[in-house]
């Protein structure tokens, strides 16, 4: 029975090599890598955190069992493997990674805010060239881009290893939302996304809101699926939670354990947190995963999306600051990405400024986070499934994300440890960069793990068991505020 599966798998593995191969035929892309022998071909992965502030590409070769962190080029920087999360837009509609100086342009932020904003992509962006161009079109050009350079970057880099072979693309897109709560119309928006930016960048045109309009049109009416898209169908595109991904990048990583874990992804606009347990696959499983050895399981237990990141903190400081004493120009100017930690805001204090107002900030968004952090961990100990046996297992506590450096968070999660409302022995885990990823800058591994563990076929990543089906059963979470309940810094 299990060889008849596996001829069965393989045909049609064989078949849909052929449908791709057929498929690419004659488009200007697959002509440039048109192999002599269909069946030399490579898999790879491309993995896209498209992050509020950063974007992140780790490209996964499941032959080789290394993934490549994709470092961006720009003008007048080093080469790095975050690229700023913003779009030009020319007069004419074009667009671009960075400023076109031959015509006005205009510089458009808040991309992933905006379609989460709208989850069906329709927020509308006034870009000062005139064009009025929607969260989902900004979105699109703009990941567009990011893969052209992408795979620009990696044939390059890779040119030599991939020379004669035909590559075979896969697409696994993060996306954020709690793993339980799906959000089905942005998860639905996602995917569009994913498709319609994949196919403008196999396109040999430029960049451009008409473009990428005809595109989007083409992709929504399920239109010229096969023809441009450069072998890429709906099957070969993946929208994960990023929070899964951090945990596959992490179970992926040589610091990996099994056992139980919370996970907090400080990023730009939300913090993600989940707890999960991780375990190597049964010895006996059946898996059909080539050229890879683990299997892992992960049963996500519960996870919990929140909009208090790290832009949002300094964000909300700003706000304070400036209704105090500082233009909103100078505050931004004064604290760049990086939020006013408190000895910034001695600083300020000491040249006269009423800062006061901006540290409560930074105690609400810590106490905000601690709590939530310690709902989390109640529910997975005692709500979920009373009577578990990993109840008393240590919590591995795996933080990753730009902002898991920032004070309010550091606090936090010091506080939740130190709380008698959780008594598992806390087991913080000290990440380093992975043998298996190539990096081109010194990037710290914690902003690049959503990345990394997108960069992986979903038939090599494991098992994910999502709990979904088991009902909560007394903790009914309060959306209430929370900030109201904690002490002052005074006291802590
Ligand atoms: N060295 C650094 N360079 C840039 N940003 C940093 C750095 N250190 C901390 N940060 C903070 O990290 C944030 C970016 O983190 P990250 O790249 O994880 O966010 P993101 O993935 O874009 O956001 P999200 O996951 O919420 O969409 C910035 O907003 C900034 O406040
Ligand atoms: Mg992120």
């Amino acid at each position: 029975m299990a060889r008849i599966a596996s001829v069965v798998l393989s045909w049609i593995s064989e078949w849909r090599r052929w449908r791709r191969w057929k498929a690419g035929q004659g488009s200007e892309s697959s002509a440039r890598t048109q192999p002599v022998d269909v069946l030399e071909e490579r898999e790879l992965v491309m993995g896209l955190d498209f992050g509020t502030a950063y974007t992140k590409v780790v490209v996964g070769d499941a032959v080789e069992a290394k993934q490549f962190a994709i470092a961006f080029t720009r003008t007048g920087a080093e080469p790095a493997s975050y690229l700023p999360t913003c779009l030009y837009i020319d007069r004419a509609g074009k667009m671009g990674l960075s400023d076109m100086p031959s015509h006005s342009t205009s510089c458009l932020r808040d991309l992933k805010n905006r379609l989460v904003d709208s989850p069906d992509g329709s927020h509308v962006f006034a870009a000062a060239s005139g064009n009025s161009v929607t969260a989902l079109e900004v979105c699109t050009g703009y990941l567009a881009l990011v893969i052209r350079e992408a795979k620009r970057h990696f044939a390059a880099l890779r040119a030599d290893v991939y020379q004669g072979l035909r590559l075979v693309w896969q697409l696994n897109l993060g996306i954020p939302t709690a793993h339980d709560t799906a959000d089905e119309e942005l998860e639905a928006t996602y995917r569009v996304l994913a498709m319609a930016s994949w196919r403008v960048a196999m396109k040999s045109e430029l960049v451009s809101v008409g473009n990428v309009r005809s595109t989007l049109a083409a992709v929504q009416h399920g239109s010229g699926e096969r023809e441009d898209d450069g072998g890429l169908s709906a099957e070969d595109i993946e929208v994960i939670p990023e929070v899964v991904a951090s945990a596959v990048g992490y179970s992926r990583s040589d610091v990996r354990e099994d056992g139980l874990h919370l996970l907090i992804d400080v990023g730009a606009l939300t913090v993600d947190m989940a707890t999960f347990r991780l375990k190597a696959a049964d010895e006996d499983l059946d898996s059909d995963a080539p050229d890879e050895d683990v299997d892992d399981k992960y049963a996500i237990l519960e996870s919990k999306l929140l909009y208090l990141g790290a832009e949002s903190w300094r964000d909300e400081q700003v706000g304070k600051i400036t209704g105090d004493s500082l233009t909103a120009r100078r505050a931004r100017a004064l604290m760049g990405q990086f939020g006013i930690e408190d000895a910034v805001l001695r600083k300020l204090a000491h040249q006269g400024l009423n800062v006061e107002a901006a540290a409560t900030v930074s105690i609400s968004y810590r106490n905000q986070c601690c709590e939530w952090i310690l709902r989390l961990l109640e529910r997975t100990l005692r709500s979920r499934d009373p009577g578990a046996h990993y109840t008393l297992e240590p919590i591995r506590v795996v933080v990753v994300g730009g902002g898991s450096t920032l004070e309010p968070y550091r606090i936090a999660i010091r506080h939740a440890r130190l709380s008698e409302r959780v008594t598992n022995e806390w087991q913080p885990v000290e990440l380093e960069t992975p043998s298996s990823l190539v990096l081109e800058d010194g990037a710290a591994y914690a902003r690049l793990a959503v990345a990394h563990g997108l960069g992986y076929r979903r038939d090599v990543i494991g098992r994910i068991h999502m709990k979904r089906e088991i009902a909560d059963i007394s903790l009914v979470e309060r959306d209430d505020d929370v900030r109201d309940r904690f002490v002052g810094p005074e006291q802590v």
